[in-house]
């Protein structure tokens, strides 16, 4: 469900057309509908029904600050994972006590910035970062609340770079070893155990793999309650899938009640929820939009060369995703195969490849669909190429909610010493 629809021959966002987007604020701009952030944030919120949760969208996905400010109103808690996205979330106004703080290497000054902020809890991946964690908190005089993150070893089946939770995986601490780490945390006085936490990947269509995952988990945390540590949260990290092409995850619905299944049989256990999702909530909320610069027909392809580029949307190019094209002003009903592609000097420089796409000319606009998770957040200035504007719809209504990058901006803090000639 988003907010993306027809109306008449123009593509709109909500109530804006697209078309007056591009012409106000130019392309490649990523556009983010409000009315869907917050219905899928919602729909995903009450899905947990009156079990006590907190959801922490996983800001990665998409850390543009209106968009974070809109999912926090709503009273979204935050999963981060750099002092960076801690900085953003603050900034928004974020509940510290609703930020969970994920990722296998976290720095010394980014455990001290999260400690002084008084995060809910760090989820932690190794027993070295236990360490660093106990020292840190020692020097600044504070204890830190800690959750393991333990990988559960099933298979999230999924793109295997966006597979989290196998024994192969860098993440996580494995559940037979989970025990004897908690030992050790609760032994350190300046470390607080409060949770367990798991993740086993992104972009799952099943809902069996989350229920084994919360499953074996869930058994730990009996166990754990034997050894007289007792937990009050269980995060079950996020993940859930979302239809870029003929993909049918489950509705969060589903989803929630599997998870609730999968914890029902473990009676006793009082935790709290927490959950991460983010490219459920994000996105199929965005689109990128971009204009067709040239027409090529090579001998045995269609080219249609527009200005985004892998520095835009590198998921076709880093994972062979799928996103779908829209043309902003329908019309035409001729459609031929063609490779979308960018300016970018390399051949894995596409948006689609052999496509069935309405012909077009250039100027046209095109949306590239789903791509509010994980496509301005990994934007880079590849080929010394200024980063899209983002633009936030609400109703009739919209704004810039990041410029363009300007020609300044891509060399801002770059010198040239006075002995390199
Ligand atoms: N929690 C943790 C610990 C994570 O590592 C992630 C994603 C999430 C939550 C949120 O997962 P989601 O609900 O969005 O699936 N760049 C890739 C996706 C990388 C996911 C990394 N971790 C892509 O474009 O598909």
């Amino acid at each position: 469900m988003h907010h993306f629809e027809y109306q008449g021959d123009d593509l709109y966002c909500e109530g804006v057309a697209l078309q007056t987007i591009a012409e106000q604020v130019g392309t490649p701009t990523y556009v983010y509908s409000y009315a869907t952030l917050e219905r899928h944030f919602q729909v995903f919120d009450q899905a947990f029904g009156g079990r006590p949760h907190t959801v922490c969208f996983s800001m990665k996905a998409n850390s543009n600050l209106a968009v974070l400010r809109t999912l926090v109103a709503l009273g979204a808690g935050v999963d981060i994972v750099s002092g960076g996205e801690l900085f953003r979330a603050l900034k928004v106004g974020a509940d510290p006590k609703k930020i969970v703080f994920s990722g296998v290497g976290k720095r010394e000054e980014e455990i001290e910035f999260a400690l002084k902020t008084g995060i809910l809890t760090f989820n932690v991946e190794s027993h070295m970062e236990l360490v660093a964690i106990e020292r840190v908190a020692a020097r600044i005089g504070q204890r830190a609340p800690i959750s393991l993150r333990v990988n559960p070893d099933v298979d999230a089946e999924t793109h295997p770079y966006i597979s989290t939770g196998l024994k192969k995986n860098k993440f996580g601490i494995p559940v037979p070893e989970a025990r004897q780490e908690y030992g050790f945390a609760k032994s350190q006085p300046h470390l607080e155990v409060v949770g367990i936490d798991c993740h086993i990947g992104s972009q799952l269509t099943k809902v069996a793999p989350f229920r084994d995952a919360i499953g074996r988990v869930a058994a730990l945390c009996r166990d754990l309650q034997s050894d007289g540590i007792a937990l009050r949260y269980l995060d079950i990290g996020g993940g859930l899938g979302i239809p870029y092409d003929q993909e049918e995850p489950p509705a969060p619905a589903e989803y929630a009640r599997a998870i609730q299944e999968a914890l029902d049989a473990f009676r006793g256990l009082d935790l709290t929820l927490l959950c991460e999702p983010g490219r459920v909530i994000v996105g199929n909320a965005g689109v990128l939009l971009t204009r067709v610069l040239y027409l090529k027909q090579g001998e045995i392809k269609n080219f249609v060369i527009v200005d985004a580029a892998f520095n835009d949307l590198i998921r076709p190019a880093f994972y062979d995703s799928f996103h779908g094209l829209r043309p902003v002003r329908r019309g035409e009903t001729k459609t031929w195969i063609a490779d979308v592609v960018g300016p970018i000097c390399e051949t894995g420089d596409f948006l689609a490849r052999d496509r069935e796409i309405k012909r077009c000319q250039p100027g046209d606009l095109l949306a590239v669909m789903s791509a509010g998770a994980y496509g301005f957040t990994m934007a880079s200035n590849y080929n010394s190429r200024p980063r899209a504007a983002e633009v936030l719809v609400r109703g009739d209504q919209f704004a810039v909610v990041r410029q363009r990058e300007s020609l300044e901006d891509l060399i801002r803090g770059e010198a040239v010493p006075s002995w390199v000639g």
